[in-house]
């Protein structure tokens, strides 16, 4: 892949249909991701500030069906099912999202949409259903764009343009594309790497880091008080920022070079730091704020224990939220769940805990 998509992504004026206008659906299952080098920081529109990279994950996914068929004279209508109900909300912010693409999808203006959406894990429960959702709603245009103008059939050019469309979304969906372990943001750790869109690492990494696992720990299940599009913004001003987008960019290095020789204490080291800066960074924001719950707090000291008192490597990050991703090998796992359902059962909420692992990425739901 280089930084010159082979396909122009901004301006398609023949991506429009000039018979008759079809009527049809297609559906995608899509997986949220946890990043390891975190993105926190952009610039317009919607380029990090720092290169970020992040395992996709298996368990934790959307589904989204979109059907579609001729619009009327109003031009574009989106209606949105979350769950089995009519969501509004959801519906707008589709709507938003598909008009700030009609210069890339010009056919979307030709079409009325209803969308059926669900997750598999708890809405708002601090994993990252932007990046699952947007993913998919990115891949069923782009397997519009295929089935009726036949421009994506490339698998790469389809994949690429699918994360550049799910980037404008939400940065962190644009991750969401692909399985394993993404990086999105240009950076010398990959040839090929973009601002644009997210490329996957296909080779080189320790298998020990291919089946990694992803207890989510669910420590408070409620919307958070300060949105990421809010936290990106107050980077601007951070005293800090210049040190610690820096860093991110030494950090997504370092971190390739561990996770290739298998060197999990090096792992370990550079994703907590990566999840306590990320939180650094909103309590030296102003206004400055905090996500974490004691109980975020309570859990971390627990994971630092069990590590060196039983010498296992588990391991901690956070996302913009208190929930915690315990992350470990595989091999361990059998060790690990009685540490989670004895000792830190205590401090999570009535939702528990998501059993995850890193997962193959998206997948189509239906046949054309
Ligand atoms: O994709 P956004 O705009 O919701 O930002 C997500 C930022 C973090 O989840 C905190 C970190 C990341 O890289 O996923």
């Amino acid at each position: 892949m280089t930084n010159n998509p082979s396909i122009d992504f901004y301006n398609n004026p023949e991506l429009k249909f000039s018979g008759d206008i079809p009527t049809g659906r297609t559906g995608w299952r899509s997986p949220s991701n946890i990043a390891l080098v975190k993105y926190w920081g952009k610039k317009p529109v919607q380029i990090p500030q720092n290169p970020s990279v992040s395992f996709t994950l298996s368990r934790s996914y959307t589904e989204t069906l979109v059907e579609y068929s001729p619009a009327g004279h109003e031009g574009m209508e989106v209606t949105f099912y979350f769950d089995g109900k009519p969501n509004d909300e959801f519906g707008r912010k589709t709507k938003t999202f598909f008009e700030n693409l009609k210069n890339i999808f010009p056919f979307l203006d030709q079409l009325k949409f209803t969308i059926l959406s669900k997750n598999t894990f708890p809405h708002s429960a601090g994993i990252a259903s932007s990046a699952s959702g947007m993913s998919a709603l990115a891949l069923a245009l782009c397997d519009m764009e295929q089935k009726y103008f036949n421009t994506l059939s490339r698998e790469e050019d389809f994949f690429q343009k699918a994360s550049y469309i799910a980037r404008l979304g939400s940065g962190s969906a644009s991750r969401s594309v692909y399985g394993g372990l993404t990086i999105w943001g240009q950076t010398e750790a990959l040839p090929g790497t973009s601002d644009l869109y997210a490329c996957p690492v296909t080779s080189g990494i320790h298998p020990d880091f291919l089946s990694y696992q992803d207890s989510i720990l669910l420590v408070d299940t409620g919307q958070k008080k300060v949105s990421s599009r809010v936290g990106h913004g107050l980077m601007d001003k951070n005293p800090f920022a210049k040190q610690r987008f820096g860093q991110a960019r030494e950090n997504i290095k370092s971190l390739l070079n561990a996770m290739t020789s298998g060197d999990i204490e090096t792992f370990i080291n550079i994703t907590e730091s990566e999840a306590l800066t990320l939180h650094a960074m909103m309590m030296t924001s102003n206004p400055y704020y905090l996500l974490l719950k004691p109980n975020t707090l309570n859990i971390i000291e627990r994971i630092f224990d069990f590590r060196n008192f039983k010498n296992i490597p588990v391991s901690f990050t956070l996302d913009a939220g208190p929930n915690v991703h315990l992350l470990y090998p595989d091999g361990y796992k059998s060790r690990v769940m009685p540490f989670i359902e004895n000792e830190l059962a205590p401090f999570l909420s009535h939702n528990g805990y998501i059993d995850d692992e890193v997962g193959n990425g998206p997948e189509k739901l239906m046949k054309d």
